[in-house]
Formats: C-alpha cells, structure tokens, sequence
C-alpha cells in the first residue's frame, strides 16, 4: 500500500506555477490576480479561504479577499461579482459556498464571468467539459487527476466508482474519468444515496473516489484487494482532545480500509492540498489566457 501524499504532489505544482509567476513579473506582465468572496463566517468555508489566500501568497498571485455578513442581500453580492467581471485587474472570482439560505448559489454562479470562473461551476464552464472542450475543471476533481498524474496511476479501462453526486466533485470527477483525455478512458459507475447494493457495486471497483461527506462510510468490505482509494470527504467531528475541538474525518475508514488498497488518499494531506494547488492552475490560466490573447492553453 502507498500513501498518494497529496501534500507532496501539490507542492510540486505550486513550484512550478512559482517559476512561471516569477517569469511573467520579470518581462513586466501582471501576475494572476484571484478574488475570494466570503459570506457569512462558517468555520470550514474560513478555513478553505485562509487557504486558498496562503497558497496565492506562496506562488507570488495576487488576491483579495471580499467579506460579507451572512445578512447581505443577494442584489449587493451579485453587484459585486458584476463589478469584479468588468475589473481588468481580476483574473479570478471565487465565491466560497455554501452560501446562507436566502442566496441563491445558482444565480451567483450563474453571474460569474465565465472567463473568470476558476471554481468551474458555471453551466457553460460545466457544458464545455462535458463536451471534452479546454476549460476550467472543478478544482477537486481536477485535483485528483492531477494527483492519479503524479503518481501516474492507471485508469484505462478500469472500473472507477465515484460515490456522490455532487456539482462540486462527484459529477465533473465521473465526466472526468469517463473522458478520452490523459487519465480518463475508465468505465465508471456513479453512486448516491439512492443506489441499491452499493457495497457490492464498490466491490468491484479498480478505483474508488468517496465524495459523499460521511465519516467513516467506506469499510474494508466494501473494498477490492489492490484498489485505488480517493478520499474527497473532509468532515470536522467534535473531539475536546484537539486544540482546535475537533478532528477531520474522511469518508474511508482508513484504518480498516489501508492494508487492502494498492494506493490511498489520508485525511488530512491527501485531496485537499490537491484542491488548492489546481485553483492556482485555473488561475493562472485565466491570467495567461487574458495576457496571451488567441493563445490557447489545453486542459
Ligand atoms: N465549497 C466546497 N468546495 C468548494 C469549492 O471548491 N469552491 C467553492 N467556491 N466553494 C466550495
């Protein structure tokens, strides 16, 4: 078994985006500039911005950090992602969700420039995808592409089994997987809530990518011998031990789960930093594709 550390393979993506950022200040180029909009204050979505900021710093982008009171008016946010659309200086606007009840997600991501979108979750940035066009891939998916690509793990004709249906990581990781690009060409089966004999389905899997954000869900029997396992699931638990007051938990009982994969994610350090590093990717994308006008940069 082997850890597939996603904190390594982030890293080296992130020292290569730093070379280049490095490159483009030194011909007198602006560097990418990403727009982080924070609603409200729920501590996970805190923590996934401090993040997103930190990595910016770390790899010489520029980024701003918008915050609002959960009490903001959907008009004042859309206005707002208007303004941040017709800013020449913004590469890329994020908007960090979930977003308190009275905002429709739908409607601000729909008003996201496309050109813009680094999070990949406009119907247009999703429908290029879905065609196999370049575009902004979601950030956790691509992730892991990117991680299956460090570790160079096989997916060709294998059967991958993605559980959870999400926009966010279960839908674009199928599309993904199932597509004709590097990493793709598996057969892949898409699990949620309303799937009879999961386990057995699990089962059978070459790889498996858990995204359905509960604790533990994943257990050894569920699991072939010599799987790949992909832990999307990220959930904080109470644990008064810990300085912080809780722990994270990954959807994969990892413990039980370990000594029969070939290759697995941790919880901590293994799709999150992943996350991180892809965003920058987009981002930097978007800020080539602004610069170097009828360049096109392939996914
Ligand atoms: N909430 C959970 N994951 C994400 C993400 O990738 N992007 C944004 N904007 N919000 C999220």
């Amino acid at each position: 078994m082997q850890i597939l550390d996603g904190k390594l393979a982030a890293q080296a993506i992130k020292d290569g985006l730093k070379l280049e950022v490095a490159q483009l200040a030194a011909n007198g180029k602006e560097v990418p500039h990403l727009v982080a909009i924070l609603v409200g204050n729920n501590g996970a979505s805190e923590t996934y911005v401090a993040a997103k900021v930190k990595a910016c710093e770390e790899v010489g982008f520029k980024s701003t950090l918008i915050r609002f009171e959960a009490s903001i008016s959907a008009f004042k946010l859309l206005d707002t992602i208007r303004d941040l659309n017709g800013d020449p200086e913004v590469d890329g606007i994020l908007v960090q969700l979930p977003l308190p009840d009275h905002i429709s997600a739908e409607e601000v991501i729909n008003c996201i420039d496309p050109a813009k979108d680094v999070d990949g979750f406009h119907p247009s940035t999703v429908g290029k995808l879905v065609l196999g066009q370049p575009t902004y891939i979601p950030a956790t998916p691509y992730g892991i592409m990117l991680l299956l690509e460090y570790y160079k793990i096989e997916t060709k004709g294998k059967h991958a089994v993605v559980i959870g249906r999400s926009n966010i990581v279960g839908r674009p990781m199928s599309v993904l997987l199932s597509g004709s690009g590097n990493y793709g060409n598996a057969t892949v089966t898409i699990c949620h809530s309303h799937t009879k004999n999961l386990k057995e389905i699990c089962a059978t899997a070459d790889i498996i990518v858990a995204a359905l954000g509960r604790p533990g869900f994943v257990k050894e029997d569920m699991v072939k011998e010599g799987a790949v396992i992909i832990d999307v699931g990220i959930t904080r638990i109470d644990d008064s031990s810990k300085k912080s007051g809780y722990r994270l938990s990954g959807d994969v009982d990892f413990a039980a789960v370990a000594p029969k994969a070939s290759f697995i994610t941790p919880v901590p350090g293994g799709v999150g930093p992943m996350t991180i590093a892809a965003l920058m990717k987009n981002t930097f994308k978007a800020c080539a594709l602004k610069h170097y006008d009828g360049f096109l940069i392939q996914n």
